[in-house]
C-alpha cells in the first residue's frame, strides 16, 4: 500500500512502455513491490490455466494453488482470495466477536491501510501494543502492558485476537527475531487469546532469516500470504490455518464479495511465482542494501534503521526539502518513490528493479540530496 500518486506526476515513458516483468524498463519504479508486471514465461502460464468454477470447488488450478501454500506454511488448509487485505479480514472475523479488541503493532497494515475494515466488517476495536521506534516489533511485557483482563463486571472489550506483522511494511520491512515472536506468541496464548500474522511479505522473512515459511508460521492460527508482493504476480493471496477454520473462512470469503469463478487464471501465476521468483528474494534484498548504502552519510539524511529485506526507509531531516518535493523531483528525473510521512521515504525494491536500476536510482537520490544540501545556507 503506497500513498496515491496522480498520473500527472508519473514520467510519460513509465505509463507508455510495454510490460516487460521480471527485468528492467525505463524509468525506475522503487514505489512498492506491488507494482510489477507479468512477464512473457508467466502470462504464458496465465494463457494455459486450467479452470472451473472455484465456488464450487472446481478449479484444478486453484486447488493446487492452495494445496501447495498450505504445505509450504504446513498448516491444514488455504483459501485463495483477490487480496491481502481480504485474507487479513478473513482471519479477524474468524477469530473474533462485534466489539472484541484485538491487538495490533504500532504502524500495522490492518489498522492504517485496510479502509475501517476491522470496524467496519467485525465490529472490532483496534489496540496498538509497543513503541513507534519498535519499527513494528514488541515484547511479551509491551503485550502484558496493554492487556486488560476480563472482568466479573464485563466493563473490558475482550481482548480475543493479536495479530503480528512479518515484515513489518511501516517498519521498514522489519523481521520478528524468531525467539522474540516465540516469547510474544507464548505470552498471548498465555492469555487465552488467538493468533493471526499478516504475512504479506513471509516470504521476504523467511528469506532474510534463512528459515522455512512454515517455521514462521507455526505459533499463529491463522496466517495471510500474497502472492502480488515480492513473488509478482499480478493478484491474489492466501488466508493459511486448521481446516476447520478455512471451511469457516469460505463463508466469509462469500459473505464479502471475494468468492470467485475460474480463478485459476490467477491461481496460475500464483503458482509460477512460488515456484520462479521465490528463490530470487535475496537479490530484492541486496538491492535494498545497496539504496540504503547510497543514502548513508548524506547530510541531513538519516536512514531510519538498518535494512533487513527489501524496504528502505529514510528520512530527511529539517532544512533539506519535504518528502513530497523530493517524490515529485526525482519522479521528472525518472525515479518513483513514496512519501511515507512529512519527511519520511519508502523505498521498495522487487523483480522489476535490477541492480542496474537501483545502482541509477541511488546515483539519482544522492544527487539530489547532495546539492539540496549545498544550496542549504548553513549545513544540515
Ligand atoms: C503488510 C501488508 N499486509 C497486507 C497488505 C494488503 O495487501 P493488498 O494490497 O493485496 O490488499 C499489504 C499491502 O501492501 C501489506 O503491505
Amino acid at each position: 500500500m503506497v500513498p496515491s500518486m496522480s498520473s500527472s506526476v508519473l514520467p510519460s515513458i513509465l505509463l507508455s512502455s510495454p510490460p516487460k516483468g521480471g527485468g528492467s524498463r525505463p524509468g525506475v519504479d522503487l514505489r512498492s513491490d506491488t507494482v510489477t508486471r507479468p512477464g512473457s514465461a508467466m502470462r504464458a502460464a496465465i494463457a494455459e490455466a486450467v479452470v472451473g468454477d472455484d465456488l464450487y470447488g472446481e478449479d484444478p488450478t486453484v486447488l493446487s494453488l492452495q494445496e501447495q501454500v498450505a504445505a509450504l506454511l504446513d498448516k491444514e488448509a488455504a483459501l485463495f482470495v483477490p487480496s491481502g487485505t481480504m485474507a487479513n479480514q478473513l482471519g479477524l472475523r474468524l477469530h473474533t466477536q462485534p466489539g472484541d479488541d484485538v491487538l495490533v503493532s504500532e504502524g500495522a497494515h490492518i489498522k492504517w491501510y485496510e479502509a475501517g475494515a476491522a470496524a467496519a466488517l467485525s465490529g472490532l476495536q483496534l489496540v496498538t501494543v509497543g513503541a513507534p521506534e519498535g519499527a513494528g516489533l514488541f515484547s511479551a511485557a509491551e503485550l502484558h502492558a496493554v492487556y486488560q483482563p476480563r472482568r466479573s463486571d464485563h466493563a473490558a472489550a475482550p481482548m480475543t485476537l493479536l495479530c503480528l506483522e512479518n515484515t513489518h511494511n511501516r517498519g521498514g520491512g522489519r523481521v520478528w527475531p524468531m525467539a522474540q515472536m516465540a516469547a510474544v506468541c507464548a505470552a498471548a496464548r498465555e492469555l487465552g487469546m488467538r493468533l493471526h500474522l499478516d504475512g504479506a511479505r513471509l516470504w521476504n522473512a523467511a528469506t532474510a532469516l534463512g528459515c522455512s515459511p512454515a517455521d514462521l508460521s507455526r505459533p499463529f492460527d491463522t496466517v495471510s500470504v500474497c502472492l502480488s508482493k515480492g513473488l509478482g504476480a499480478p493478484a491474489g493471496s492466501l488466508l493459511c490455518g486448521r481446516r476447520s477454520d478455512i471451511d469457516r473462512a469460505r463463508r466469509f470469503r462469500r459473505m464479502y464479495g471475494g468468492s470467485m469463478r475460474q480463478v485459476g487464471i490467477l491461481a496460475a501465476a500464483g503458482c509460477y511465482a512460488l515456484q520462479h521468483h521465490m528463490a530470487r528474494l535475496g537479490e530484492d534484498h541486496e538491492h535494498a542494501r545497496l539504496l540504503s548504502a547510497a543514502l548513508t552519510g548524506l547530510p541531513g539524511v538519516q536512514v531510519v534503521q538498518p535494512v533487513e529485506t527489501n524496504i528502505v526507509l529514510f528520512d530527511l531531516l529539517p532544512g533539506l526539502p519535504d518528502a513530497a518535493t523530493l517524490v515529485s523531483a526525482l519522479a521528472a528525473r525518472g525515479v518513483l518513490v513514496s512519501a511515507f510521512g512529512a519527511r519520511r521515504i519508502r523505498l521498495v525494491t522487487h523483480l522489476d528493479v535490477d541492480r542496474s536500476a537501483c545502482l541509477h536510482a541511488a546515483e539519482q537520490l544522492r544527487s539530489f540530496l547532495q546539492t539540496a544540501a549545498s544550496a542549504l545556507p548553513v549545513s544540515v
